[in-house]
């Protein structure tokens, strides 16, 4: 069998498939600098440049934050209230300029990249080689979502009933630490794109990521006269503080990427609001489960190089990670993919960013809970393949972790642990593996390796994951070719797909004409 070119009957019918190189190119895929800015003059940083910059500059400490620190409720009151003020400027603008400015910003990224690498490294320890393309991904939300922006502009519509979007006034963005870059801009561009005013509150480990990148965004503002207000950075703990921004009637729409308790829990506080005010409207995705299938008709090797790339990337904190394989047949009882397998893990140098031959970063902070029963514990059934290791005193250096006899229905197979551990499960059937993907609360990623067009037909029926990938590494969505997205416990809200063509009309409301018909 051989695979074959369907990107265009399989984008038909699930989220986001990558069987080939082809479609859209953009910056994401590039060493460094979006396809846009090509020939600027800022334009020379290659990832080799890149990294000369960022080990340059690794060793110093970030910049000083500049965001304020909110802790008292009348604060928030007063963020929202400028926010809102703002908002009606914003709105009123045509999208032409809205669009100008997004593309700007996304000029402004291009210029930080080296700055933004370096931060990402201090705050989060995300390595150079991890960072870089988050980059060009913020790059690509600017621009693509400045195209949406002319689209809504210019009356594009959702419905085919000639209806007409009303933005939101306020956006509230929620991010998470382990893409400080991409998620955060992604979400502030969305929402400037669709007319609102955002407010950003950046993960606790990474507010200096949004703080540069946000300054992009500043820049162009500025250089348009339009007022800051429209975007605001505040730092907030969890606190009454915290609770009185996420539930505040005059934010629209709350754009949340972290934990599905913490979508509960947003999602409870919300709906508590006048009911005149619109719903929760709590938009975002969460936590996932993910698993790559490999079968008899995969490309081995190739099997085992995607497995890698999504497992222990940025040290397995991604949602997008796959944290389990499953083995069909042959595959589970093959001593030479298994001993490749082996030998690609053990050789993954795990370092600081700093270190230049590192593959891979550390994890956020010393383990505990669910990932440290991962690294340090089997469950029944299960035997290390490659044991992890704590490199040193800081708790936060371990080497991968791989284990095999992963039981269907254990702790391992079914919970999120967010770390560098890859288990590995047996299957008879392809059928019966796509049970085992399908068996998690969540359906965030997926993937399948085979080469054989049946079986790419069955799995792509039958996998629930809003990202679903055929013969690629599971992470790593492209704007606009793979928007990204859960399923199931993996999203909330009405599951527009970041980088995807209707993400920024979901910010706002649609209001029939009113034609007669
Ligand atoms: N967009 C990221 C990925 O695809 C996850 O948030 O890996």
């Amino acid at each position: 069998p051989a695979m074959r070119d369907q990107e265009g009957r399989f984008r038909a019918s699930v989220a986001a498939i990558d069987t080939t190189a082809a479609g859209p190119r953009r910056s994401h895929e590039r060493p460094a600098i979006g396809d846009s800015f090509e020939n600027e003059a800022d334009s020379d940083a290659s990832l080799p440049a890149t990294r000369a910059w960022a080990l340059q500059h690794l060793a110093a400490d970030p910049a000083p934050l500049t965001s304020p620190d909110l802790d008292q409720v009348e604060q928030v009151e007063e963020v929202v209230a400028r926010g809102v003020a703002a908002s009606e400027q914003w709105a009123a603008l045509p999208a032409t300029r809205r669009a100008q400015i997004l593309r700007e910003a996304a000029r402004g990224m291009a210029r930080r990249r080296g700055e933004m690498i370096t931060v990402a490294a201090a705050e989060g320890g995300k390595t150079v080689e991890q960072t870089d393309p988050e980059v060009s991904e913020a790059i690509d939300f600017a621009t693509y979502y400045a195209d949406r922006a002319l689209e809504l502009g210019a009356g594009a519509s959702l419905h085919s009933d000639g209806a007409t979007f009303t933005p939101g006034r306020l956006v509230l963005v929620t991010p998470p630490w382990n893409f400080p870059i991409a998620i955060p801009i992604g979400g502030v561009l969305a929402g400037l794109a669709a007319g609102s005013a955002v407010v950003i509150k950046p993960a606790p480990p990474t507010p200096g990521c949004v703080e540069i990148a946000a300054e992009a965004v500043f820049e162009a503002l500025d250089a348009a006269g339009v007022s800051r207000d429209v975007l605001q950075v505040v730092r907030v703990a969890e606190n009454e503080a915290g609770k009185a921004l996420v539930s505040h009637a005059d934010v629209d729409t709350v754009i949340l990427t972290g934990a599905t308790d913490t979508a509960t829990l947003f999602g409870g506080w919300r709906a508590q609001r006048d009911p005149a005010v619109g719903g929760a409207r709590v938009y975002g995705e969460t936590s996932g489960k993910n698993a790559l299938i490999v079968t008899p008709a995969a490309d081995l090797d190739l099997a085992v190089a995607d497995l890698v790339k999504s497992a222990f990337g940025h040290a397995g904190q991604k949602c997008s990670a796959a944290s389990l394989a499953i083995l069909v047949g042959s595959v589970g009882s093959s001593d030479r993919f298994r001993r490749q397998l082996v030998d690609a893990v053990s050789s993954l140098r795990v370092g600081w960013p700093s270190d230049i031959g590192a593959t891979m970063g550390p994890v956020i902070e010393p383990p505990h809970g669910k990932l440290l029963r991962a690294l340090t514990t089997l469950e029944p059934g299960e035997t290390w393949l490659v044991e992890p290791r704590q490199l040193d005193d800081s708790g936060r250096l371990w080497s991968p972790g791989l284990k095999d006899g992963v039981a269907p229905g254990s702790f391992f197979h079914l919970t999120e642990v967010f770390g560098p551990v890859l288990g590995l499960m047996r299957a008879d059937s392809l059928e019966q593996a796509i049970e085992l993907q399908n068996a998690t609360a969540f359906g965030l990623t997926g993937g399948l390796h085979s080469l054989d067009e049946g079986e790419i037909d069955t799995w792509t029926d039958q996998v629930e994951v809003g990202n679903a990938y055929v013969n690629r590494h599971i992470t790593g969505a492209i704007v606009q070719r793979q928007s990204f997205g859960g399923w199931k416990a993996s999203a909330v809200g009405p599951g527009a797909k970041a980088g995807g063509p209707n993400y920024v009309a979901q910010l706002g409301t649609w209001r029939a004409a009113g034609l007669p018909t």
